[in-house]
């Protein structure tokens, strides 16, 4: 069988997203729209603006998509869309549209776990990566450890008993003041900072389960900022190496319990944070792994990661029927 071409639709946060994907890896449009500007005023996504935004949006960006590609909807083999976790609102929006596409056109559609696109997501930009391997999945809403043994065989070795990741670095940004999105204005603000300066907590670092908790950091931010004796760099540089210091001790935690994987992988929005990606990367290199991040843009939400998981799965025979429902919550 050639390589499956399949339409992914991402709408499971706060990022609308279309994209055409083949099974060989080729990415033949990606099309994206946020919605920060809708969100800003707020500090955070607000669900139902969130979904409003993805009605609007969506459908001109499939049809970008597809004209970009120059391809048409009845060439496609499957169409896959997230199906959660996610804001139910905008999962409803992107899976009904999913259904509806892929009934009008008589195709398949694949309902996508938005962690398995995040989780697959490394084997599109790398076609030597093999199963099983060590993926630490850290995202808005999830901070996890997975072993990927396969495609839709995930075996969670780790997760936060409190906060996400991105969700510290989040709350860490409003509550400097530094705007939202929240990663990328610490990661911004950490640059002219001295990881030093603030001492700072590191939560669960040498307990025995590898699993994660940032909800005392965030708080012991909230008072050094109170404390105003620290500058902003300097608390936004401390809180990073906080955090990286975890990410760190956890994973290799993880790798202590687990026969060597093919690779050490870094997936979600805050894979994006350049010193979790170099922190993490040393890790591989002590345990003579190979290390593979995404590149940046494939980091964060996008639809062809979405396409690519949909592509393993439609090839892995995984299709679903159109009455499959939207998920607001849905371990992998
Ligand atoms: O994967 P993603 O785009 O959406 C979810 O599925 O959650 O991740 C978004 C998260 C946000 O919390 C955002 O602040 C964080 O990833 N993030 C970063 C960076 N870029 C995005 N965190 C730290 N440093 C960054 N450069
Ligand atoms: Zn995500």
């Amino acid at each position: 069988m050639s390589a499956p071409l399949i339409l992914g639709l991402e709408s499971s946060c706060d990022e609308t997203a279309a994209a055409l994907v083949r099974g060989d890896r080729t990415i033949l449009s990606h099309k994206l729209a946020g919605q920060e500007a809708h969100h800003a005023p707020f500090g955070g996504v607000v669900p139902e603006i969130a979904a409003r935004a993805h009605v609007e949006v969506l459908g001109p960006l499939v049809e970008a998509a597809l004209a970009d590609a120059g391809v048409k909807l009845g060439e496609v083999d499957a169409i896959a869309a997230t199906a959660g976790p996610g804001l139910i609102g905008g999962v409803m929006v992107g899976l009904v549209t999913g259904k509806a596409l892929a009934l009008s056109a008589g195709k398949p559609l694949v309902a996508v776990n938005h962690l398995e696109g995040h989780a697959l997501s490394p084997r599109l930009a790398d076609p030597d990566l093999a199963f099983p391997y060590l993926l630490l999945l850290v995202s808005g809403g999830h901070c996890q450890l997975l072993l990927v043994e396969g495609v839709g065989a995930y075996r969670r070795l780790a997760t936060t008993i409190d906060d996400a990741a991105g969700e510290a670095f989040d709350k860490t940004a409003k509550l400097l003041g530094l705007g939202f999105p929240g990663g990328p204005a610490v990661e911004r603000a950490a640059a002219d900072g001295d990881p030093r300066a603030v001492p700072l907590p590191r939560p669960l670092v040498g307990s025995g389960e590898p699993h994660f908790s940032f909800a005392g950091l965030k708080s012991a931010v909230l008072r050094a900022r109170d404390a105003g004796i620290h500058a902003t760099p300097d608390i936004a540089a401390s809180f990073q190496q906080a955090v990286v210091d975890c990410l760190v001790d956890r994973t290799r935690r993880a790798l202590g319990r687990i026969a060597p994987p093919t690779a050490l992988v870094v997936a979600g929005g805050v894979a994006a944070n350049r010193a979790v990606r170099g922190a993490l990367e040393q890790v591989a290199a002590e345990h003579r792994l190979r290390f593979v991040a995404p590149p940046l843009w494939l980091c964060t939400d996008n639809a062809a990661m979405i396409a690519w998981a949909g592509a393993e799965r439609f090839q892995a025979g995984l299709t679903d029927a159109l009455d499959v429902p939207a998920r607001a919550r849905w371990p992998l």
